[in-house]
């Protein structure tokens, strides 16, 4: 297929479609999923992300990968690579993340996907370092983090800047993964 970006034995890494929009607007209306976000996406909140992710890949050639089960060959979320656009200590930077529907969560596959996005990022991408960052409490994010092998250096830990002063969700941790 020609919109595949890479694939593991149970997932297809790929760009997105028209048809992926309604079961993302559903992802991200799920309070599970977004137990660590600042709010639940409306459908217009969700299209728009949709197309900045598009926009990313057409301009750098990467982004965050639209990701479907081969068996079942639904959409299940995204895992992929972005390069966030705030200012910080670690920026520029590229990340990597994951959102993947609550359905299907704890089958290891945010962490078969990341593996592949890896690969992806340091042969087919040519990078040199990747960064990854979430609440101290996204426990099962930071878990995925570990597994890929990144580390974690409490001395870079951040307060996300485009959340205010005070708020519950703003102390961030940072995981750090080098080509080796
Ligand atoms: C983070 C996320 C992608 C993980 O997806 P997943 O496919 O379930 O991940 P995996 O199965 O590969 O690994 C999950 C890990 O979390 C662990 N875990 C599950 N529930 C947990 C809990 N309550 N507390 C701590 N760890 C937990 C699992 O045991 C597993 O780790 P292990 O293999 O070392 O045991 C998924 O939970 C998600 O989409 N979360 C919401 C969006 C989000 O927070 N994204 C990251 C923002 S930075």
């Amino acid at each position: 297929m020609p919109d595949t970006v890479a694939a593991t034995e149970r997932l297809i890494l790929r760009r997105w479609r028209e048809e992926d929009r309604e079961p993302f607007a559903q992802i991200n209306a799920d309070p599970r999923v977004m137990e660590f976000f600042p709010e639940l996406l409306t459908r217009e909140e969700s299209d728009r992300m949709v197309d900045r992710i598009e926009d990313h890949f057409r301009r750098h050639g990467f982004g965050l990968c639209a990701v479907e089960l081969r068996r079942e060959r639904s959409f299940i979320g995204f895992i992929g690579l972005n390069i966030p656009t705030f200012q910080a200590a670690f920026t520029p930077c590229v990340e990597i993340g994951w959102r993947l529907s609550a359905d299907h969560w704890g089958q290891g596959l945010a962490t078969e996907g990341a593996r592949e996005m890896v690969r992806y990022a340091f042969e087919a991408a040519g990078l040199e370092s990747l960064v990854s960052f979430t609440v101290p409490a996204n426990l099962r994010s930071r878990s995925v983090m570990a597994k890929i092998g990144m580390t974690h250096n409490p001395a870079e830990d951040f307060d996300h800047p485009r959340l205010p002063e005070g708020h519950p969700l703003r102390r961030h941790v940072l995981y750090r993964l080098r080509r080796e």
